[in-house]
C-alpha cells in the first residue's frame, strides 16, 4: 500500500540513502532542522508498503515555491509514486496560497524533464546566477 505522509525524523537515514542512491546531494541534519522550523509541511516521504521508495523537499519563501531532492527509488519507479509526491506537494503549496512553483533540473537530465513537463513544468530561458556567502550555518 502507498502513503504519502510528512517527513519525521526517524526517516532522516532512510531519505539520505535515497538521495545518495539517486545522485542527490544530501542535506545535513542541521541543513534540515533549519528548513523544518519554517514549513515542515513541505517535505513529503512515500512508503511503499512501509518502505521509504520516495521523497520531495519543498520550500515556500512567501512568494515562490521551489521543489527540491524528488527521488523514487529505482525499483518503485514509474508506478506514479513522484507524481503523488508532487501532487500532494502542490495541494499543500496551494494551500499557502502559493502562486507558483520552480524547480531546477540539468538540461541534459533528459528523464527529469520529460517527468516535469508531464507534470506540467515547463522549462524557462533564465539562467541561474549563484554566489557562496563564505558562511558556515552554525546550527
Ligand atoms: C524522475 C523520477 C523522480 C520519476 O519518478 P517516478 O515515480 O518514476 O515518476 P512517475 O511514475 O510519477 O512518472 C510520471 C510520468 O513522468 C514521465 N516520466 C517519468 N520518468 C520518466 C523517464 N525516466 N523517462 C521519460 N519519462 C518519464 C512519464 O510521462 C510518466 O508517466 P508514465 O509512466 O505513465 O509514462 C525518478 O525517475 C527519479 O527518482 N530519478 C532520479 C532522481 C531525479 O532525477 N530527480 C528529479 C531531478 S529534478
Amino acid at each position: 500500500m502507498t502513503h504519502i505522509r510528512e517527513f519525521v525524523w526517524p526517516d532522516y537515514d532512510n531519505v539520505a540513502a535515497l538521495w545518495i542512491a539517486t545522485g542527490r546531494d544530501v542535506l545535513t541534519r542541521a541543513e534540515l532542522t533549519a528548513k523544518l522550523t519554517r514549513d515542515p509541511q513541505l517535505f513529503l516521504v512515500a512508503e511503499v508498503d512501509q518502505t521509504l521508495a520516495g521523497v520531495v523537499l519543498g520550500t515556500y519563501d512567501g512568494r515562490r515555491g521551489m521543489i527540491l531532492r524528488l527521488a523514487v527509488a529505482p525499483e518503485h519507479r514509474r508506478r506514479g509514486l513522484a507524481s503523488l509526491l508532487v501532487a500532494e506537494l502542490e495541494k499543500r503549496f496551494a494551500a499557502l496560497d502559493c502562486p507558483r512553483v520552480n524547480l531546477l533540473v540539468l538540461p541534459e537530465d533528459t528523464s527529469a524533464l520529460r517527468f516535469w513537463q508531464a507534470l506540467g513544468y515547463l522549462p524557462q530561458p533564465d539562467v541561474l546566477c549563484t554566489k557562496p556567502m563564505g558562511v558556515t550555518p552554525s546550527r
